[in-house]
């Protein structure tokens, strides 16, 4: 890709000219973005590069150790891997409001954070993986402002003790864009092909309280819900799909006993932004597959159902 190539040069001497000789740190979220801003800044300035990945224990189904792997053994990229997941479960038990939710996954990230950026010795950049639409969103999210709408996005949001400068080389592309750049570093299709995932993640997909057993349920219902797609052949034809699991409990039966268990929702949209969505038509045998398998595979769910709410008025996510 011409574009991409010469965009991946410029972009290489910027940072150059941007940081100098100085340290830089990356926050890797275990998404594509922070991956791809990660990769390139490796390239521009090498070894003066350390990424600190905070495991919150919300990401999907074996992504984290993905993620280390891919920046340790392929990359080689010098790596800090905290181990964050009992602190995060800890920080929201008990907390069901949606943005308070959003609030203490933000704010403990960044804790978490500062302090493994300041053992980093005369670190004086902070590199993100920031997108146009985050840009955009930020200044004027459905016409409100972003703390209100997505508290964690933080773009420009910095809390004053960081007292770091930002490097964002990503900050004029759009998803597809960022795919292709990370295609031209050479990450796999299937890795850059990855739908786009919430900072604050599966805690947004678990409406009401967040325990470390509905976590579990939801990551091993959501990658059948993504296998199955992917066997499909339809995983590329989606901008997002990912399971919910609903507070709500339904009466079922097995064999010759009720059952009364919790019900997942499953949802899809096609986008080319995020910013507006349709739902995604399914062939039903596909959701039919996905409700068979889930039932019968997770344990604790009954029922599946599928969200047909186009954005807007529905968001994508269901928190
Ligand atoms: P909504 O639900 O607002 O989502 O239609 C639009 C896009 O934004 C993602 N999203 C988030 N991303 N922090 C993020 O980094 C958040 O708090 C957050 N909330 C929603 C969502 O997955 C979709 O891609």
């Amino acid at each position: 890709d011409w574009s991409m190539s010469a965009f991946r040069e410029e972009m290489v001497a910027k940072i150059r000219a941007q940081v100098g000789t100085g340290k830089v740190i990356c926050g890797l979220s275990g998404g594509v973005d922070s991956s791809v801003a990660a990769i390139l800044i490796h390239e521009a300035i090498g070894e003066q590069l350390t990424c600190v990945f905070v495991d919150t224990g919300l990401l999907r189904k074996n992504e984290g150790e993905q993620v280390v792997s891919l920046f340790r053994n392929h990359y080689n990229i010098p790596l800090i891997h905290v181990q964050a997941q009992d602190m995060f479960l800890g920080a929201l038990a008990g907390e069901s409001d949606p943005e308070k939710k959003r609030k203490t996954i933000g704010k403990l990230f960044i804790d978490v954070f500062d302090k493994e950026a300041g053992k980093i010795d005369g670190a004086e950049f902070l590199a993100q993986g920031t997108l146009y639409p985050d840009v955009v969103e930020s200044i004027s999210p459905h016409g409100g402002p972003s703390t209100v709408i997505k508290s964690h996005h933080n773009v420009g949001g910095l809390p004053d003790y960081m007292k770091l400068k930002l490097v964002e080389p990503l900050r004029e592309l759009f998803k597809d864009e960022v795919r292709a750049l990370g295609r031209e570093l050479g990450l796999d299709a299937a890795f850059v092909g990855r739908h786009p995932f919430p900072g604050p993640g599966l805690a947004i997909r678990i409406p009401g309280e967040v325990t470390p057993e509905k976590v579990k349920t939801l990551q091993d219902a959501d990658a059948i819900y993504l296998d199955e797609i992917r066997k499909a052949g339809l995983y590329n034809d989606i901008w997002q799909a990912f399971a919910v699991l609903l507070p709500v409990k339904t009466v079922g039966v097995m064999g010759d006993a009720r059952t009364y268990e919790d019900v997942l929702a499953l949802r899809a949209v096609t986008s080319s932004d995020g910013m507006t969505a349709d739902f995604y038509e399914f062939p039903w045998a596909v959701l039919g597959r996905c409700a068979t398998r889930i039932v019968n595979e997770v344990r604790g769910v009954n029922r599946v159902v599928y969200d047909v709410t186009s954005k807007p008025p529905g968001t994508i996510e269901w928190e």
